[in-house]
């Protein structure tokens, strides 16, 4: 054993245990693990971080971004991408295909995993997109949490919109398939009884909820036919919920952004097409259901779909304007200041944004602040509250659609692997994430 049992201490936090108490102690570190967890560890390691007054948590889980990295870097990059990561008290996510080139192919997949252990901050997993083409690789790429399919929403060779295909992909093989769940066919027919419409508002009208029902009933379907591990990206409809509460398979998941919980149809007033994405925003009644089926365990967990696009490019007005929102910094303070307002408990959000992400893609050691547990963990200020300012943000796009909002629950110290990586505004950007492996 070395001099001191601790690479890492953290003091005096108030802890979110496994039960959903907390205890008010230290969390002791060695190298990549927590190792205990007790109210007083007492010794003195290299490295002391003193937490009185801060609330500790497992580091968040972001199980569906868009990071743009290789061929769209003027949108985002997977360094200015993790550094904002880090900043949100993310210290994972798991990206989407559509890059340039796409993430179709066990060579593209490496060559992102390649740039992300150059770069990134903070830990990391790639979707494999699927095409009409069913690649091999579609079930041997590794390491991947899973398919991705766009059965809308999307142009080009990751658009899997044929039933003859998206039947073979759910016949084939085992591993999960993650689903962008709109029906392509009656988008592009509704987008004709709006042609020369500039108002974003009639995005969610042409993209309505029968339109995502649809795809969701199809993939539904499908997953029961062959059991086949299906996980409905960000569920946007009441209906869809309500499908999901009356007939939801055990190997079926879903998950909603918290742009789908707390923002609608109303928000095109203001942000114009920053609002715009897809699946779109619906009604308040729709933001009620998807609460209320994830606090009833429904709706498993909440990704943000972070989906950055500039200015300029959100600038061209509707239609030519391109569908998306940035998220991760803001994703855990906005769930956390909801907490505080009662909607829910910090446990809950927890686990919504650590636990459950980890057990549904099969990741070992996340999600839970307890000896043997990865030491990936944030410490967060649930005592004052900061609004979202677009001068602070660090994704590369520089806009949110939340400034403005007041929010508590900003991460403080961002832990990665055993290692600060943000701390009181400043980034340690010599900090390097693993890539994530699922069992
Ligand atoms: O709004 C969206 N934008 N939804 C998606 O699923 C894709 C994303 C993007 O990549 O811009």
């Amino acid at each position: 054993m070395s001099a001191t049992p601790f690479s890492l201490l953290i003091r005096q936090a108030r802890i979110l245990l496994p039960t959903g108490d907390f205890l008010v102690g230290d969390v002791g570190i060695r190298d990549r693990e927590i190792v205990q967890v007790a109210p007083d560890l007492g010794s003195v390691p290299e490295e002391v971080l003193d937490a009185e007054g801060l609330t500790l948590l497992p580091g968040a889980i972001d199980p569906q971004v868009h990071f743009r990295e290789p061929g769209l870097e003027h949108k985002e990059d997977l360094l200015t991408a993790s550094c904002a990561c880090a900043k949100g008290g993310v210290t994972s996510f798991l990206e989407m295909p559509n890059t340039r080139p796409l993430t179709t192919d066990q060579s593209t997949l490496d060559d992102k995993l390649g740039r992300a252990q150059q770069k990134c901050l903070v830990n990391y997993g790639f979707f494999i997109g699927a095409t009409s083409a069913c690649s091999p690789d579609l079930l041997s790429a590794n390491p991947t949490p899973g398919i991705k399919i766009f059965m809308g929403s999307m142009k080009g060779d990751l658009l899997v919109d044929q039933s003859e295909v998206l039947e073979r992909i759910f016949a084939t093989g085992r591993r999960p398939i993650a689903v962008h769940a709109e029906d392509q066919a009656r988008i592009s027919e509704r987008r004709q009884l709006f042609v020369g419409e500039t108002n974003p508002a009639v995005h969610s009208q042409i993209q309505d909820s029968q339109a995502a029902l649809n795809a969701t009933v199809q993939a539904l379907g499908l997953s029961k036919k062959y059991q086949r591990r299906l996980h409905i990206l960000h569920m946007s409809t009441g209906v869809e919920a309500e499908l999901l509460r009356q007939d939801k398979p055990s190997w079926v998941t879903a998950e909603v952004t918290p742009q789908h919980l707390l923002l609608n149809t109303s928000a095109y007033e203001q942000l114009g097409t920053l609002a715009q994405m897809n699946p779109p925003l619906r009604t308040p009644q729709d933001n009620q259901v998807l609460w209320q089926a994830l606090l009833d365990g429904v709706i498993d967990f909440i990704a943000t779909d972070h989906a950055p696009h500039t200015l300029e490019e959100k600038a061209r007005g509707y239609p030519n304007s391109p569908s998306g929102m940035p998220g991760v910094e803001t994703s855990l303070p906005l769930m956390l200041t909801q907490a505080m307002q009662g909607r829910c408990s910090i446990a809950q959000v927890s686990h919504w944004m650590s636990l459950a992400p980890a057990k549904a893609y099969k990741i070992p050691n996340k999600g839970v602040i307890a000896p043997g547990y990865d030491a990936d963990l944030v410490l967060v200020d649930l005592n004052s509250y900061r609004p979202v300012r677009r001068e602070e943000l660090l994704t590369k796009c520089g806009w949110s659609p939340f400034e403005g909002w007041n929010l508590t629950g900003w991460p403080v110290v961002t832990i990665v692997g055993g290692q600060v990586a943000y701390d009181r505004g400043n980034l340690r950007k010599e900090v390097r994430g693993q890539a994530l492996t699922f069992n």
